[in-house]
């Protein structure tokens, strides 16, 4: 054993996508053309605006660290939003920018809960969400969701949850990932009222909000003054590896998180938070970008039964399928090796999202090129022996 060990806590599960990714850029190094539907990432480059203003910062002078709460400017952007998109007033004073939502989970959590405190979250659930509670110490409680409900977490399930033993946070995603799904208005009120009656911490990841292909995005704000609001530049914005997000704490949890952020991070980037303020102006290639998605969306609703993936919910938000893949596999992790090397198609197996069941699924994500995502689809097709047209 190597001393000093590894601390209990750093024992987290490993995130699979990030392995299967590795996987196919090893066999992309053999020469091999992979296909990739592995991971959540836009094909879009950032907005053009963001990138010259990028570009203008650097060449202006000293790139320093920013406020630890951000940019004022940035955050008076950000709380600008909130009117714009949801029609919700929220005071820049109650926006934090962080270092993507990643960092903003960390500093919610610390300011806001005690060790050993019990955070429920859906299984299947975006896996880093039980990652970090347990690197921080917290107790995850998992609620399952299923197709019959759409994949959406519903308030008489989180409140059974609590019945059971006391909870003291809730984390939600509404568009989710894996599976897409949103929570409808209605539901959201309702989880919004529980949560604040038992004096619940509402943490609701808005990671995916804008991208959306039926209904519009509600915000948790507009149902509660009390939630803690994470989002980020990574999704919508297509800015993955700028590492910017942002969060609206209440009030009372602003000071904590700034102390936590002035000795964990100092502040966020300070190019990216430069640039970023003109990703609020970049609406119609935006827009764009996301029309992209949508028609990804609708092939794949298309051509996935043909396939045998036919056991899903159609997808609301983000971009992913989560398909049940059992009268292929029990084993998706093995399913998903085979169909990386013969098929050259690289997707996540259901265990990242959920650990108990997700054996029997698969996930599969068109964030990337249009023309990627249809090779992707017949190269399945032929691997499956439901003709093809695509060389492997
Ligand atoms: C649901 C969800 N939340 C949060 C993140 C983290 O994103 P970032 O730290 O880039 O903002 C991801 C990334 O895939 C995600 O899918």
């Amino acid at each position: 054993m190597s001393f000093p060990p590894p601390s209990r806590r750093s024992a987290v599960a490993p995130f699979i996508a990030m392995d299967v990714l590795a996987e196919a850029r090893a066999l992309e190094r053999q020469g091999r053309r992979i296909v990739h539907m592995e991971l959540g990432e836009p094909g879009a480059p950032a907005p053009q605006a963001v990138r010259a203003a990028a570009e203008r910062a650097l060449r202006e002078g000293a790139i320093g660290y920013a406020e630890a709460l951000g940019r004022p400017e940035l955050r008076r952007r950000i709380a600008r939003h909130y009117a714009d998109a949801y029609g919700a007033e929220v005071s820049p004073e109650r926006v934090v920018v962080t270092t993507g939502s990643s960092g903003a989970f960390v500093l919610a959590f610390l300011a806001a809960l005690d060790p050993g405190a019990r955070v429920a979250l859906t299984a299947p659930g975006y896996p880093a969400y039980a990652n970090i509670l347990a690197a921080l110490g917290l107790e995850p409680a998992f609620i399952e969701i299923a197709r019959e409900t759409r994949f959406a977490p519903t308030a008489a399930a989180l409140e059974a949850a609590h019945r059971q033993r006391r909870l003291q946070a809730v984390l939600l995603a509404s568009p989710a990932n894996p599976t897409g799904a949103m929570i409808e208005s209605g539901e959201l009120a309702k989880i919004c009222a529980f949560c604040a009656e038992a004096g619940v911490v509402l943490v609701s990841d808005e990671i995916y909000h804008g991208l959306s292909y039926a209904q519009p995005c509600e915000t948790a704000l507009t149902h509660s003054r009390e939630a803690i609001v994470v989002n980020s530049f990574s999704k919508y914005y297509a800015m993955t590896g700028w590492r910017l997000g942002w969060l609206v704490a209440p009030e009372g949890l602003v000071r904590p998180i700034e102390r936590l952020q002035q000795s964990l991070a100092i502040s966020a980037p300070t190019l990216a938070q430069i640039a970023a303020l003109d990703a609020f102006e970049a609406t119609a290639e935006l827009e764009a970008v996301k029309a992209g998605y949508a028609r990804s969306r609708a092939l794949m609703l298309e051509r996935l039964p043909q396939l045998g993936f036919d056991d899903f919910a159609p997808p609301d938000g983000a971009f992913y399928f989560y398909v049940d893949v059992s009268r292929f596999t029990a084993d998706s992790a093995a399913f998903c090796r085979r169909m990386l090397e013969e098929a050259g198609v690289a997707a996540t197996p259901g265990v990242d999202f959920d650990r108990a069941r997700g054996g029997r699924a698969v996930r599969f994500s068109y964030a990337g090129p249009e023309a990627e995502i249809r090779l992707g689809l017949d190269r399945l097709a032929n691997w499956l022996g439901k003709s093809g047209d695509a060389a492997l």
